[in-house]
């Protein structure tokens, strides 16, 4: 068993990235058996798909490994690094770029969504994001993938160039390239905005309110949670009573996933009860799970040559890891090396 997955460092880490991957990560680590291993990365390549602050990413990128080890990452077990320490991962996109075909990328919704009507006007980085994308699993030879629902497309799309580039340049005996399985969990898959119960939190969202960021203060987090959109209902005592209610719905999701129970528990409590009631227990619950991800977050940004130094060795244990399937790569492609 082999874990990989990544995060763009650009923004804070938030609610829906903590409870749609990064816990999954924490746990898939603290499971592993012997043999089995764990790889984390900041996918730092992928960030300048967008157009981007040098400074703000290299800050970003620090922030982000301090964020991951504040969630439970844990470099002594798991390989943390970040891609643009790796160059095996722009080297493997670029022979993928072979087998992947314009059409399964034109019908990525990430990039109809990012792209808008403006298709002309977007960087080539943008289009060609879910090939570097498999080549950040395929490198390693990933067989599960922690993430949430928005990227399990990205997922079949790195299966699908795995299984075209098994089947061009190898024999079925010997496979160059292991197909990823994606792991998304069964509750908080998808966390919404707080303004908007129809749209994802997302770190590009403009409003602060939409999302709450691991390092929030208590203060802002109960203001975020007060002001957060609902309807004038009181919460219903069973779930097909949140049928066309997406705010409803999601809050008491995130408070099912922080307490390590269900919608139906949930409303077992709260079943009756209106707003003014749930969200200060959501807010307490979210200020108490929160606390101590924070207070490590800002110790750990304090120490920036530890964090440089982290990053460092994850790398070089990655770039081991990444060489042979690389070569391999070539190999079956035909490309000679000296
Ligand atoms: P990114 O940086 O947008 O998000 C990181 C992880 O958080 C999950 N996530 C969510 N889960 C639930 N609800 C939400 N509102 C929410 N928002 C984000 C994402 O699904 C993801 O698991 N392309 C990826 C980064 C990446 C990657 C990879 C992931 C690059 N290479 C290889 C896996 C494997 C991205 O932009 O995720």
């Amino acid at each position: 068993m082999r874990v990989v997955s990544g995060i763009q460092p650009t923004g804070n880490l938030h609610l829906g990235n903590y409870l749609g991957a990064i816990r999954n990560w924490v746990r898939m680590q603290d499971e592993m058996g012997d043999g089995e291993q764990c790889l984390f990365f900041l996918a730092d390549l992928h960030a300048i798909s967008m157009p981007h602050d040098p400074a703000e990413l290299r800050k970003g990128t620090l922030e982000m490994a301090a964020a991951l080890v504040a969630c439970g990452i844990d470099p002594a077990k798991s390989v943390l690094f970040n891609q643009a320490q790796v160059p095996q991962h722009a080297e493997l996109q670029w022979l993928l770029g072979g087998t992947a075909r314009m059409g399964w990328l034109n019908r990525m919704t990430q990039w109809k969504d990012k792209a808008g009507k403006n298709r002309e006007g977007q960087s080539v980085a943008l289009f060609t994001y879910p090939v570097l994308q498999a080549a950040d699993v395929l490198l390693y030879q990933a067989t599960h993938v922690p993430v949430g629902e928005d990227q399990k497309q990205h997922l079949e799309l790195a299966r699908d160039i795995a299984q075209k580039f098994n089947n061009d340049f190898a024999s079925e005996e010997a496979p160059v390239f292991t197909l990823p399985d994606p792991i998304v969990p069964p509750q908080a898959a998808r966390i919404m905005s707080l303004r908007d119960g129809l749209a994802k939190m997302s770190k590009s969202d403009p409003s602060e309110m939409s999302r709450i960021n691991l390092a929030d203060d208590a203060d802002t987090i109960m203001k975020k949670v007060k002001k957060a959109k609902t309807d004038p209902e009181a919460l219903p005592g069973e779930e097909a009573g949140l049928a066309g209610r997406p705010e409803a719905l999601n809050l008491v999701t995130i408070y099912a996933a922080l307490t390590e129970g269900s919608v139906e528990t949930v409303l077992k409590d709260f079943g009756g009860e209106g707003f003014g009631k749930f969200k200060p227990a959501l807010g307490e619950v979210m200020v108490e799970s929160l606390r101590p991800i924070s207070e490590r977050f800002t110790a750990l940004l304090e120490d920036r040559e530890a964090l440089d130094a982290i990053l460092a060795r994850g790398a070089s244990q990655a770039r081991e890891i990444a060489v042979p399937t690389l070569e391999k790569t070539y190999e079956s492609l035909g490309l000679v090396r000296g």
